[in-house]
């Protein structure tokens, strides 16, 4: 078997498509969307990260400002910038860039941004939304997996899912959409015990551990047949490669996500159509396309 690839790319450039006539269409009605993003401290992969987020706003009209705090600022200058934002009435989206510097504790800066404006989908509030499958800002990471499951139209209900990662990133918020999707999810870690048995078992297998070499994900790990999403992105020899021993894997798989070109874009496309939501919602815009 050759599995199909999942093309991320191609279906976020779709999606952007239609969110850049969405931000003209809000702001015929008088919302303009503003997105605002944080940065503390000068983590060169983080400050990729936040210019990939403004290059993608800018190109679906979506305004867009940046605010970067020296990596040593003390947690109540942090404090102070989001409680700012979240004051801030022009202001529909609030990013702040992880990791933080460790004097900071990310789990209480993040619980500081309103829910409302939390376009990453990663305070309590929002997180509990989703335990109850209510969510309206839901991660960005899990959100575009789910859409490329979606888009290529693959069975969820009554299907094994195997998802290798735990985070609040990308794993426990997973687990929730394909429960709500009626499949049969199970999480892995690495303390899981008998771990082939339970990744071979996988109708879709998703991998998000981004520790290679320390771990690869390989042929003999995957059922025939299997869709396999890899979330993860390593650097090997410099190129940018995902857990799945690509080659190898897709010979098995049904169908496969590229590393890159898979679920990084979706990211992207999913943080900005979170907020548009965020701006709908709060432009008391009910009829929005992002809503329905
Ligand atoms: N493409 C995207 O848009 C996107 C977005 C987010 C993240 N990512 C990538 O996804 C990866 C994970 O990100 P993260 O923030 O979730 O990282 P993380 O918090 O470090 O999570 C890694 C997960 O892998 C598990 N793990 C580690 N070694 C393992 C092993 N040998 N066997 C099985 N499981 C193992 C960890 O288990 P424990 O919990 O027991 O430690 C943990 O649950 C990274 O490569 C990151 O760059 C990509």
């Amino acid at each position: 078997m050759t599995a199909v690839i999942m093309d991320g790319k191609a279906l976020a450039a779709e999606i952007k498509a239609r969110l850049s006539q969405e931000t003209r269409m809000m702001e015929g009605a008088g919302v303009e969307p503003k997105l605002a993003t944080i940065l503390v401290g000068d983590d060169a992969p983080s400050k990729v990260y936040v210019a990939g987020k403004h290059r993608a706003a800018k190109e679906l009209g979506i305004r867009v400002e940046g605010f970067h705090l020296p990596g040593t600022s003390p947690a109540r200058d942090l404090e102070l910038l989001i409680r700012r934002l979240n004051a801030d009435r022009s202001v529909n989206g609030i990013i702040l860039e992880l990791p933080l510097p460790s004097h900071l504790d990310a789990r209480q800066m993040i619980d500081l941004i309103a829910p409302e404006k939390d376009v990453d989908g990663l305070t309590a509030v929002n997180m509990g939304h989703l335990f109850y499958n209510r969510g309206v800002l839901v991660p960005c990471t899990p959100k575009g997996i789910m859409e490329l499951l979606s888009h290529y139209k693959v069975l969820l209900a009554g299907s094994r899912c195997v998802v290798i990662n735990r985070s609040a990133l990308v794993g426990r918020p997973l687990m929730h959409l394909l429960l709500a999707e009626d499949a049969t999810v199970t999480v892995c870690h690495s303390k899981s015990v008998d771990f082939l048995s339970l990744t071979r078992q996988a109708d879709v297998l998703v991998t998000a551990v981004g520790r290679r070499p320390g771990f690869t994900l390989t042929r003999d790990m995957v059922k025939d047949g299997a869709v396999v999403i890899d979330v993860a992105m390593n650097r090997v020899h410099g190129k940018l490669v995902g857990d799945a021993e690509f080659d190898e894997v897709a010979a098995k798989a049904s169908m496969i996500t590229p590393v890159p070109g898979g679920v990084g874009p979706m990211t992207i496309a999913m943080l900005m159509e979170n907020t548009l939501i965020a701006a709908a919602l709060q432009g008391g815009l009910k009829d929005a396309g992002v809503l329905k």
